[in-house]
């Protein structure tokens, strides 16, 4: 799916999120917190928004993902990685921080990823991870169902070409565990210090751990 709609996924990302993307980009590597020339993974680094800010801060990223069609429609000098985030190419205790935006979703075992991730960390090393959330106000709640469940997979279909991964990819929120035990599973893998912030009125969370 992510290999079909790699060509248009930039262009779909900035009219879905208003542009409010890059601003949470930017919160996510301000909340990562670590000094300028940091060794960071950018898991399901899609086309590369995020390995674009950490080298705009000074620091070096890595992007991985798994589909080639996101990677060959990357805008990013960073090396990329063709390659699964629950098996890191890469040895233990070496990474100062690890990010992802949107990714965790998508993968199969999001308990396993926080494990790979405190695998491949130095202690103190940082993790802040963007995903989507549900807005707890009720107001909020309704416009925010009916933007993903009836303007995005529109959107998707006119400016994507592809309604269906659109109708889709809001949906996928529901492989996330609740909040509780999403917090729960990131302490549970090797993080102290974890914290969930809401953005954008709480349609979107950044979580973020501290490697013990
Ligand atoms: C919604 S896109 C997000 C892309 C980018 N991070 C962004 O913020 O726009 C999710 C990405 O995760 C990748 N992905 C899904 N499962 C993965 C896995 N197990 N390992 C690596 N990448 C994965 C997909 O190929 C896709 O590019």
């Amino acid at each position: 799916m992510f290999d079909r709609i790699a060509p248009r996924y930039d262009l779909v990302n900035r009219v879905m999120t208003l542009g409010l993307d890059r601003r949470w980009r930017r919160r996510t590597i301000t909340a990562l917190g670590l000094p300028s020339g940091a060794r960071v993974l950018d898991l399901g680094c899609g086309t590369g928004d995020l390995c674009e800010e950490l080298r705009a801060r000074a620091h070096a990223p890595v992007g991985i993902d798994l589909s080639a069609g996101m990677l060959g429609a990357a805008h990013t000098i960073a090396p990329l990685v063709r390659g699964d985030a629950l098996r890191l190419p890469v040895p233990e205790g070496t990474i100062d921080g690890v990010v992802s935006g949107f990714a965790l979703r998508n993968v199969v075992d999001v308990g396993a990823l926080f494990s790979e991730c405190a695998r491949v960390l130095r202690v103190g090393g940082r993790i802040a991870m963007l995903e989507t959330d549900e807005p707890t106000n009720p107001v909020l709640h309704a416009g925010h169902r009916l933007w993903f469940r009836r303007i995005v997979p529109a959107l998707g279909g006119r400016l994507g070409r592809d309604r269906e991964a659109y109708r889709y990819l809001p949906r996928s929120a529901a492989y996330l565990p609740p909040r509780p035990e999403l917090l729960e599973l990131i302490g549970t893998a090797g993080f102290d210090a974890v914290r969930h912030q809401e953005l954008g009125g709480g349609a979107v969370q950044l979580l973020t751990g501290t490697r013990r």
